[in-house]
């Protein structure tokens, strides 16, 4: 089963990017998660295209950029260009998912779906087949260092029988209060891909810490 972390930006020390993709590029993270968020569509402001051209000037893994924004359609080329290899919006923010996918997909990038705790999984149906990557929060979007909802779980359970009904492919992610005590019983759920920020940036070796996550 493919397992990767994708250690999230958000927690970092952004006074010093640089040391913090040095950090990525010697662990065993596989990617680079980026939370982008406009202060509409969830009420905090991370940062945009120029902090992630740079990001990308350092980070030799892939960006896993995590759009929380209203009308991401506008801005999908500009990702692509700053170095997004990874794409994925919110399901709430479009009217029009597949088109948006399309759009993702043009600029020949991976592109994910996610859905807040508070969204029926079953609304995934109809893209599981189109996506590369599905992204369930397992806390509200907008802040790190949340608590991690237990409920995901079941909803986990229900897009994995959803994959399997629909033949499809996609990988799973989850975001949100991701930590070494709940890592492996996630990856156990049938998780691919676990973000996790404050556990990874917060610890005195992040580098040690991805290591656990992969391999507690
Ligand atoms: C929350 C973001 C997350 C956040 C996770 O809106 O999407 O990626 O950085 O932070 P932790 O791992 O601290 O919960
Ligand atoms: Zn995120």
């Amino acid at each position: 089963m493919i397992k990767k972390i994708s250690p999230s930006l958000l927690a970092a020390d952004f006074s010093n990017l640089k040391a913090a993709c040095e950090m990525i590029n010697a662990s065993e993270a596989e990617w680079l998660h980026i939370d982008v968020m406009d202060g509409s569509f969830v009420p905090n402001i991370s940062f945009g295209f120029p902090v992630i051209e740079a990001v990308k000037a350092h980070c030799s893994k892939p960006l896993d950029v995590h759009l929380m924004i209203v009308h991401p359609e506008k801005y999908i080329k500009r990702f692509a260009e700053a170095g997004a290899g990874i794409l994925t919006f919110h399901f709430e923010t479009v009217e029009n998912p597949m088109e948006v996918i399309d759009m993702i997909k043009a600029e020949e990038i991976k592109v994910g779906i996610t859905i807040n705790p508070d969204v029926p999984v079953s609304v995934l149906e109809h893209y599981v087949n189109k996506v590369d990557l599905v992204l369930l929060m397992t806390v509200f979007a907008g802040y790190g260092g949340q608590k991690f909802m237990e409920t995901s779980f079941e909803r986990i359970a229900e897009l994995k029988e959803i994959i399997k009904r629909n033949n499809a492919h996609c990988l799973i992610e989850v975001d949100g209060g991701v930590n070494v005590q709940n890592a492996q019983k996630l990856f156990e759920s049938g998780v691919n891909v676990l973000v996790a920020g404050s556990a990874v940036f917060n610890t005195e070796n992040p580098i040690e810490t991805i290591h656990e996550m992969l391999n507690r």
